[in-house]
């Protein structure tokens, strides 16, 4: 293997971790934020988002530009093509004279506090296609009168809105009880904030022994909401469709694999995403940095704690190490004597299923061929069932993400062969902030292509 476990040791720190900035005493006084807070939740009234086109730039501009918008603003996208930023009012009035004349920038997001209030949106119980503009923060409505949701079926009101941790939490706990023998769920390990790491295991009791494992994780970054919400409805799916049809698709995956999903790798920067901050991004650590626990902040000079820091050592995060963990050794319970056979990582936004590596285009890795093919099954797995486009590629030549990532880990020290990082919808018209009736469709995406993939797998090694 040409990657060094070192690299690839330091990818995996950069699933989510706080930045710590060198401490700057001027910044900490006097210094205004430009996020107005209300009851201790951030605001974005007028910030805007906008997308750089900076196909044209060179590498060196690029670079040059990507660490002036890194340090004016939030990045929430850099491919190849283009850039896509959130800026405070103050900073996005000047952006155009920041951005070079061989660039070009549009505004796609004119209020951004606008779409998070359409993100919170829920349905109003009984008015059929109805929303209210915004959500209570535990209580959300269900669909069952002990206050429950009826998970036989995947019309249920769970999916209808983006759901509290602690709503995901019971909801998962309601399916495990209602599938029992095909889905259990254990702890991988605990968050800085010592919440539980769960997961989730889906196997068919009758189904194949010792069947191959594929792990899917979502939640690492907290803003991005769709993941978790289509992880979970990627699991309810399979259980769903298993038990309405006992010769589909899904009975063949969970017969064939065992399917561990883990929804919410970050719990603590998914709940406070949910209840202070909708843009955050890490996980809540605190490394001792001073001003980054819940203190990331647009100042005059900048945002002060990066949200695309990747980290300053591999490993220190203590979710990214439950889950390198998880994939390398298994449980305690039950130690593991395979490595998993897939690894899918699920993110938002852009629309990509990407296999390794991400970290440099310079190392190709030896079954990119096999790589690709599947993951332009997946593509018009996706596209068969009237879905939108997804793109495949190498991770390093969709994205810029100068530090690698988790599919780079599991590919190269799990040896986990079938290894992807997935964007989920959309291509920017929402970002982040998908409106609750795009979940659906969304987990309907992950539906198709993941069991697009398994049977991709199933088809070209172990049964061919
Ligand atoms: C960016 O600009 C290039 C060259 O003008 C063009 O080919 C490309 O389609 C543009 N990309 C996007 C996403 O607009
Ligand atoms: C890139 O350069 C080409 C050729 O000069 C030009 O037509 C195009 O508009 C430029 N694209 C952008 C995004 O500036
Ligand atoms: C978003 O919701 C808040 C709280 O309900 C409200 O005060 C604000 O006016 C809304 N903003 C927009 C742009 O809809
Ligand atoms: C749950 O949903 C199923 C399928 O739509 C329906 O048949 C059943 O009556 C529902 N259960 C309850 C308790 O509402
Ligand atoms: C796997 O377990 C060994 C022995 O306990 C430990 O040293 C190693 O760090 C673990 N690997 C990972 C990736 O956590
Ligand atoms: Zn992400």
């Amino acid at each position: 293997m040409l990657v060094t476990t070192a690299v690839l040791a330091l990818a995996m720190g950069a699933l989510a971790i706080p930045h710590q900035q060198p401490f700057d005493p001027d910044l900490a006084n006097a210094t205004p934020a430009y996020i107005q807070e209300t009851d201790g939740v951030d605001r974005y009234d007028g910030h805007e988002v906008w997308r750089i086109n900076w196909s044209n730039l060179s590498v060196t501009s690029r670079t040059a530009l990507h660490s002036v918008l890194e340090s004016a603003g939030d990045i929430w996208k850099a491919t190849p093509d283009v850039i896509d930023v959130h800026l405070p009012p103050r900073v996005a009035a000047f952006l155009p004279s920041l951005v070079p004349k061989d660039a070009q920038a549009t505004k796609i997001v004119p209020d951004l506090q606008a779409l998070v209030n359409l993100s919170l949106a829920h349905p109003i119980p009984g008015l059929a296609g109805a929303y209210a503009p915004r959500s209570p923060l535990t209580n959300p409505p269900t669909d069952l009168p002990d206050g429950g949701w009826n998970v036989s079926t995947l019309g249920t009101v769970f999916h209808d809105a983006f759901q509290p941790l602690s709503a995901m939490d019971r909801f998962l706990d309601t399916l495990v009880k209602a599938f029992p023998g095909t889905l259990r769920t254990f702890e991988i390990g605990q968050s800085a904030e010592g919440r539980p790491l769960r997961a989730y295991t889906a196997h068919r009791a009758d189904g194949k022994e010792d069947a191959p494992e594929v792990v899917i994780i979502s939640g690492q970054h907290a803003r991005e909401w769709v993941g978790p919400a289509s992880a979970i409805y990627f699991l309810h799916a399979l259980l769903v469709n298993l038990n309405d049809d006992p010769h589909g698709t899904a009975a063949k995956v969970l017969r064939e694999f065992t399917v561990t999903v883990v929804p919410t790798l970050n719990p603590d920067g998914i709940v406070y995403s949910r209840e202070h901050s909708r843009m955050w991004r890490k996980n809540r650590q605190d490394v001792g940095g001073l001003m980054c626990k819940g203190e990331s902040r647009f100042t005059p000079s900048g945002l002060v704690c990066s949200e695309s820091y990747s980290g300053q050592r591999p490993f220190e995060a203590p979710e990214t190490t439950a889950m390198a963990n998880y994939i390398v050794n298994g449980t305690a319970d039950a130690p593991r004597k395979r490595m998993p056979r897939a690894f899918i990582d699920l993110h938002s936004y852009g629309q990509l299923f990407m296999f390794p590596y991400s970290f440099s285009c310079n190392v190709f890795p030896p079954d990119a061929e096999n790589l690709m093919e599947a993951g332009i099954g997946v593509a018009k797995a996706i596209r068969m069932i009237g879905g939108p486009g997804y793109q495949t590629g190498q991770a390093c030549q969709s994205t810029l993400r100068f530090a690698g990532d988790a599919a780079d880990y599991t590919y190269a020290v799990g040896q986990v062969r079938w290894s992807y990082s997935a964007e989920l919808r959309d291509t920017g018209t929402y970002g982040f902030m998908l409106p609750p009736f795009l979940i659906r469709p969304t987990g309907i995406d992950v539906v198709a292509g993941l069991s697009a993939l398994a049977l991709f797998i199933y088809n070209t090694e172990i049964e061919p």
